[in-house]
């Protein structure tokens, strides 16, 4: 494909991107960006890029659209399942040192993309923690492209997306559909949240209120420090006192913030606000 938008038009696009998400696209990345600018601007049926840019500060469902378009939301069920473990056999024992039976425990999963990994939690935590009834557990999935929080809500998923589960929690937490695709059954869909948020910006993260736990896995790969600066303002606002945050395993807040104690697990390493 040529090189249909010119430097400054590629400038205007990403530095808006950034702006609204957080997430930095380089001229490296020019192929990609294109592909799917190119695409949005077919659908839109702007007259050309320059007309497409302008109408992206008048057209909020344009703007979302965009997003969504350029949005990475590789996700499957139990990644990085030393996470889960640790989370079960650790991280709410030490939790529920401070509830009563009854109370609740909030665990967020932002982003939560398809919603994979907020109902990893759930699966897992029926599974692995014997306490799971004696609290009130909500697990709360959000993330910043609505197509992705709508799938969630919907809980359909493809064999992809179920490779790393044993085939008795398929069985167990999924009704077959057509072809090789699944449902998450309703009970297991409803005891979790979706919601649309994005960590950038505070005021609408706020609006979720509190948690216990964060899981802000592999989205901070596609930040820059300065967005890392401000999710991680963010994700220390929404713990509570002695909540922990998992990062994913390419992921740190070594450079970007101390304001977080450094935890070491046996399955994981974690961060804790104080
Ligand atoms: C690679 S997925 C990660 C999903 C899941 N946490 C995992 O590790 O499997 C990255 C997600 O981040 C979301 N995202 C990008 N920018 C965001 C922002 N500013 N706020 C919230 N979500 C964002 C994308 O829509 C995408 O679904």
């Amino acid at each position: 494909m040529s090189a249909f938008l010119s430097p400054d038009e590629l400038k205007t696009l990403t530095d808006l991107l950034y702006l609204w998400t957080g997430m930095t696209f380089g001229e490296s990345k020019r192929y990609y960006i294109e592909r799917r600018f190119a695409d949005r601007l077919k659908r839109s049926g702007s007259a050309d890029a320059r007309a497409y840019l302008a109408r992206l500060g008048i057209d909020a469902a344009e703007r979302q659209a965009l997003i969504n378009a350029f949005t990475i939301n590789e996700t499957y069920f139990f990644r990085e399942d030393h996470q889960l473990r640790a989370l079960a056999d650790q991280i709410l024992p030490e939790i529920v040192q401070t509830k009563r039976p009854g109370d609740l425990i909030r665990i967020w999963s932002l982003p939560c993309s398809t919603g994979d990994e907020a109902y990893s939690i759930a699966i897992w935590l029926l599974e692995h923690w014997p306490m799971v009834d004696a609290y009130n557990v909500e697990i709360v999935g959000s993330d910043i492209d609505t197509a992705a929080v709508g799938a969630a809500r919907e809980g359909r998923y493809a064999a992809r997306a179920l490779a790393k589960l044993p085939e008795s929690l398929v069985e167990r937490y999924f009704e077959p559909e057509h072809r090789h695709q699944r449902k998450i059954i309703d009970d297991l869909r409803e005891s979790v949240q979706f919601t649309v948020t994005n960590l950038v910006d505070p005021a609408a993260a706020a609006a979720q209120g509190r948690f216990d736990v964060v899981l802000c896995r592999n989205l901070l790969i596609y930040f820059d420090d300065a967005s890392r600066r401000v999710a991680a303002d963010t994700l220390y606002d929404r713990l509570h006192p002695g909540g922990f945050l998992l990062l994913g395993h390419s992921e740190s807040m070594s450079r970007i913030t101390d304001r977080f104690d450094f935890v070491r697990l046996d399955d994981a390493i974690v961060y804790r606000r104080p």
